[in-house]
């Protein structure tokens, strides 16, 4: 990489014993100022590679953050000032010229990891200079040399990067969308994209064969750590394939994004199905770095008198061991109130606790409506000992499990950049989930467009929540990084599909006929994937929010302090487009 310029030779943080002796000129700004007396300063030249300290022994004017060139000799430092954190810390540069490139004011925050500490609204508002800081900068050439892994394996894949439109017709893919009002049609919007779907589709029937794109997606949602309006997926899809084609193309590409950002590749990506995934660790995103899974406890209370468990459906406990978390096992009453509380905020209708002392008895206060043979199968299915905290839930299968999930979660799970990375494949999900409380219909899991599981094909009609899709998230440390599915190429099927969700033909070619003929004309067998290319940098660059690993995101409420965006705009501007705004409405 040649780095050197008309207005240097060298980078701030290049030099070092090796190059004593050597006359060089360094650009960039001045990271710090050390006043030594008459005339003489230590200026620390910082540009991002890193800084130089430079000897000025003529008294020249250069504060913080101004940008100047020094051209110097590569001096080592004399003994005992040796810097060893520091990269160029055994030489320094003397004999210096400094030229001030440009002046500047105070920043209004320190330019190094003190900022960390500054309100993220005046970080975002002067997002240029947090830019300039180590931390931002490594991020973001951190996201580049991903992005560049991740292309480089779609293409030794043949993958062809296709740039698709931004303008587009609404579609129903599940978030809400941006609009953007036309100026030549009056009344009319184009809704940008909250993702590529429907194009990457259409490359299929057109023959593209493999498609890739790292895409720009918008969707209006509410805004959190891991959701921005505005981000970036790599978006796939292949013709002629089935569910594991896609699994093996999207691993090839994470693994080498990976392998980029640590310099290690991860081991192949597991797999684990939907209903295991929930049955284990009660999420649909399981984080693997620790235990705590939850056990099955059902036929323990067959025949049970408890009324809480008497008739439910599904029983299941987390055996919380006091070795491996003896301040979760030891909480006491007000913190398992607090755990009570969560739980049924999470849809459960109660916890029942117990505190395992010695011999195996059973402290809680529903120990007096179990049994002796309860007790005593309840604490050698879950390998309790003494010490250890049981918590129980009794519901339909999928509460009993998310509740548990929940409080697993809660209780033992590390930030998401802690510990290992475990990504994992969560297979089959279900095609429907649960049923619309208006329409009595079948709602799709992710969008009507997913292929079902061929085995389940018969009973679409008689049990259709129990049907599997051909469809799979990618997890890492209990992110959702990305999701996928095989399609529906064949138009009976999607049809029938149609039906069960209560669209007739009518509506289906009025909502989505731009998009169901095409496939008349031959659509591939074809599959696809998305991931979230800001949630994996974040995780991979040890960040637990992705706004660190975006050069220009917005608030969490949706602004950007630098810009004011979102505005007003001029009337003429509205009346062009056919617009007036409503006042705004009163809170
Ligand atoms: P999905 O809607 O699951 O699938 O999105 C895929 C991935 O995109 C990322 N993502 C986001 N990242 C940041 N901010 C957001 N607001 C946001 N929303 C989504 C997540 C998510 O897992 N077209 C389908 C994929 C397909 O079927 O091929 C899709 O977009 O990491
Ligand atoms: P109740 O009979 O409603 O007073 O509940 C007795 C205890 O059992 C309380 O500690 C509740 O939190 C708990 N409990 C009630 N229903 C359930 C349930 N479905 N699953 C787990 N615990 C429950």
């Amino acid at each position: 990489m040649t780095t050197s310029t008309t207005l240097r030779t060298h980078l701030c943080g290049e030099l070092n014993a090796s190059h004593v002796g050597a006359k060089v000129t360094l650009a960039g700004w001045v990271s710090r100022r050390r006043e030594h007396g008459d005339k003489l300063a230590f200026i620390d030249l910082r540009d991002f590679s890193g800084v130089t300290q430079c000897v000025i022994d003529d008294g020249a004017d250069a504060r913080s953050e101004w940008v100047v060139q020094i051209t110097g000799t590569v001096t080592a430092r004399p003994a005992g000032t040796v810097n060893t954190n520091l990269p160029t810390g055994e030489v320094e540069l003397t004999d210096c010229t400094l030229t001030v490139l440009n002046s500047a004011e105070p920043p209004p925050f320190p330019i190094d990891q003190r900022a960390d500490d500054v309100d993220e609204n005046i970080r975002l508002k002067f997002r240029y200079l947090d830019v300039r800081r180590e931390r931002m900068q490594r991020n973001l050439r951190l996201r580049a040399s991903v992005n560049s892994a991740i292309r480089t394996a779609m293409e030794n894949q043949g993958f062809v990067e296709v740039e698709t439109p931004l303008l587009m017709p609404s579609t129903p893919e599940g978030a809400r969308e941006f609009l953007v009002p036309s100026r030549k049609e009056p009344g009319s919007f184009y809704a940008l994209p909250q993702s590529p779907q429907l194009w990457k589709q259409l490359l299929m029937v057109a023959g593209m064969d493999r498609y890739y794109q790292i895409a720009r997606c918008l969707r209006d949602e509410d805004l959190r750590a891991d959701r921005q309006y505005e981000f970036t997926q790599l978006d796939a899809e292949m013709s002629f394939v089935d569910k594991e084609d896609v699994l093996s193309a999207i691993s090839q590409a994470v693994l080498a994004a990976a392998h980029a950002a640590t310099g290690v590749t991860p081991p192949p990506i597991e797999q684990i199905t939907w209903h295991d995934a929930m049955n284990r660790f009660g999420s649909d995103k399981p984080d693997l770095r620790f235990g705590l899974e939850l056990v099955e406890l059902t036929a323990v209370f067959a025949a049970t008198e408890f009324k809480a468990f008497a008739t439910a459906g599904s029983i299941k406990g987390l055996c919380v061991d006091a070795a491996t978390y003896p301040e979760a096992a030891a909480m006491g009453r007000n913190k398992l109130d607090q755990l009570t509380d969560r739980a049924k905020q999470s849809g459960a209708k109660g916890l029942v606790w117990m505190k395992v002392g010695d011999g195996g008895a059973l402290e809680s206060p529903v120990a007096k409506f179990l049994s002796d043979a309860e007790k005593s199968a309840l604490v050698a299915t879950l390998g309790a000992t003494t010490g250890d905290l049981l918590l129980l839930v009794a519901d339909e299968w999928s509460t009993t499990c998310s509740v548990l999930g929940t409080l697993r979660n809660d209780i033992a799970r590390p930030p998401v950049h802690e510990g290992p990375y475990r990504y994992v494949w969560v297979v089959d999900f279900p095609l429907f989930v649960g049923v619309n409380p208006t329409t009595k219909k079948p709602q799709p899991g992710h969008h009507p467009f997913c292929h079902p599981h061929p085995d389940d094909l018969a009973k679409m009609e008689t049990d259709p929540l129990n049907v599997r899709a051909l469809a799979y998230d990618l997890v890492l440390n209990g992110w959702e990084l990305g999701s996928g599915s095989i399609r529906i190429h064949e138009p009976e099927l999607q049809r029938r599909v149609f039906q069960l969700l209560g669209i007739d033909d009518e509506t289906a070619d009025r909502k989505f006929g731009f998009f169901l003929q095409p496939f008349k004309y031959g659509a591939p067998p074809h599959g696809g994937f998305a991931f979230g290319i800001d949630r994996l940098v974040a995780i991979l660059a040890g960040e637990e929010n992705i706004r660190e690993v975006i050069a220009f995101p917005k608030t969490q409420s949706g602004l950007d302090p630098m810009t004011n965006a979102p505005g007003p705009v001029e009337a003429n501007q509205l009346l062009e487009l056919g617009l007036r705004t409503l006042p705004k409405p009163a809170n």
